[in-house]
């Protein structure tokens, strides 16, 4: 580790590199998502070494095997062992290393070489430790642009590596409470329905469906993360609904369907009056998710833009999943004929700008289908 004396000296004689750090302190910064992270710092790690690729390898703790996925000029993801060549070296004894030949090195493994063509002539690989001391993986660089790589570099790499292990080890976190909070939405949604058919795919489904159909009408990632979340959520009333209705395995009467309406009260009752962005989304999607473009849906009758927009692509993704999924009132319909009847209904149960972004999600929406299949 650099004390901070030596790190100032350093920087003090590489004006233009100072810049290249702040670029990339406010760029890293500034992402959340774990491939977002690693790009930026296999990018900025790119110039500051000078040198034509950069992997970023990161510690799995499940496998013990360090994967890379965004080296420049490697197309998909890769695994290797903790403990096999210079990466693993580093790994493992926590100390950077610069290789200038390393075809004459016997931790040098040749066989990315071997399989991508590509002639490794030198190599720098830092160990990423973070500000508490664990080690979340190794930054590699290859091939110095001009000559070997120097001492300098490896003082560079150091100071670079610090933040980009806090970097991924903060997204990795971010991860993980994502996929957390995922998964406890939709086994308290699946709990709230435990009496219905409803399944746990159901809501997997039909939370992605309205996450690729927002998507594709083109709003930003945070606001379909959010729908994501907020759309397993819909059908939660359907707790204050009785075993005799909501059971039913038959057509209901006028009367019980009245009844069966009011699960997007109950559903807007629990959810609402909530400080947090996703819960306040789910409340709208609860009450509305029944309402039809052309005003004759329920409860209130609301119409066109009246109907929060989150709830009008919940009203598609719900009702495409419910055409193709078995009810215990009704068979399952064909993807064909359930497509047909969605689009029968633009303009009239749905609005036609989320008919029309679900038609261009369609390849997408049938892998997920198929993903999680209709049981
Ligand atoms: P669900 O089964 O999840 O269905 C959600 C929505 O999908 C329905 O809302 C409806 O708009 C659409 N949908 C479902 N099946 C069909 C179908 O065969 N054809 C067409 N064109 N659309 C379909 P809806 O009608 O407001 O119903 C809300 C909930 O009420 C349903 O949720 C289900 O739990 C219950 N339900 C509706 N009809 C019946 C029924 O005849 N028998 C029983 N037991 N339950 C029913
Ligand atoms: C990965 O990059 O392999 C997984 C992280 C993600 O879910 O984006
Ligand atoms: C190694 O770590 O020995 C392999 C270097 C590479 O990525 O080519
Ligand atoms: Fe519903």
């Amino acid at each position: 580790m650099l004390s901070e004396n030596e790190r100032g000296r350093i920087i003090s004689k590489n004006k233009e590199k100072i810049e290249l750090f702040f670029q990339f302190a406010f760029e890293v910064g500034s992402k959340r998502n774990i491939d977002d992270v690693l790009k930026v710092i296999a990018d900025s790690a790119r110039k500051i070494l000078d040198c034509d690729r950069v992997s970023i390898f990161v510690y799995n703790k499940e496998t013990s095997k360090l994967w890379t996925k965004v080296a420049h000029g490697l197309e998909e993801k890769i695994e290797v062992d903790q403990n096999i060549g210079i990466v693993g070296w580093v790994f493992s004894n926590r100390k950077p290393l610069i290789v200038n030949s390393p075809y004459s090195d016997p931790r040098f493994n040749p066989e990315t070489d071997r399989k991508t063509g590509y002639r490794t002539k030198s190599i720098i690989a830092v160990p990423l430790v973070t500000y508490s001391g664990s080690t979340v993986g190794v930054l590699e660089g290859i091939n110095k642009n001009v000559g070997g790589f120097v001492d300098e570099d490896l003082e560079f790499g150091q100071i670079l590596a610090v933040q980009a292990a806090n970097a991924i080890e903060n997204a990795i976190l971010y991860e993980e409470l994502k996929r957390a909070q995922e998964e406890i939405v939709m086994r308290l949604s699946i709990a709230a329905e435990f009496r219905d058919s409803t399944t746990y795919n159901h809501l997997v489904r039909m939370s992605l469906y309205s996450y690729l159909i927002a998507k594709e009408m083109g709003f930003d990632d945070s606001w379909c993360e959010k729908l994501k979340l907020a759309a397993p959520m819909h059908d939660i009333g359907k707790l204050g609904i009785k075993d005799m209705i909501l059971l039913k395995p038959a057509k209901l009467t006028d009367e019980e369907f009245e009844e069966m309406k009011k699960h997007t009260i109950y559903g807007y009752d629990i959810l609402k009056d909530s400080s947090i962005d996703i819960l306040k989304m789910a409340s709208n999607v609860a009450l509305c998710h029944h309402e039809k473009y052309d005003g004759t849906g329920y409860p209130r009758g609301l119409r066109g833009d009246e109907i929060p927009i989150e709830a009008r692509i919940v009203a598609v993704a719900d009702v495409f999943d419910a055409l193709t999924s078995k009810r215990p009132y009704k068979e399952p319909y064909e993807i064909e004929h359930a497509v047909e009847i969605i689009e029968k209904g633009s303009g009239k149960h749905f609005d036609p700008k989320v008919v029309q972004a679900f038609k261009k999600a369609l390849p997408e929406i049938i892998k997920i289908l198929k993903k999680y299949g209709v049981e």
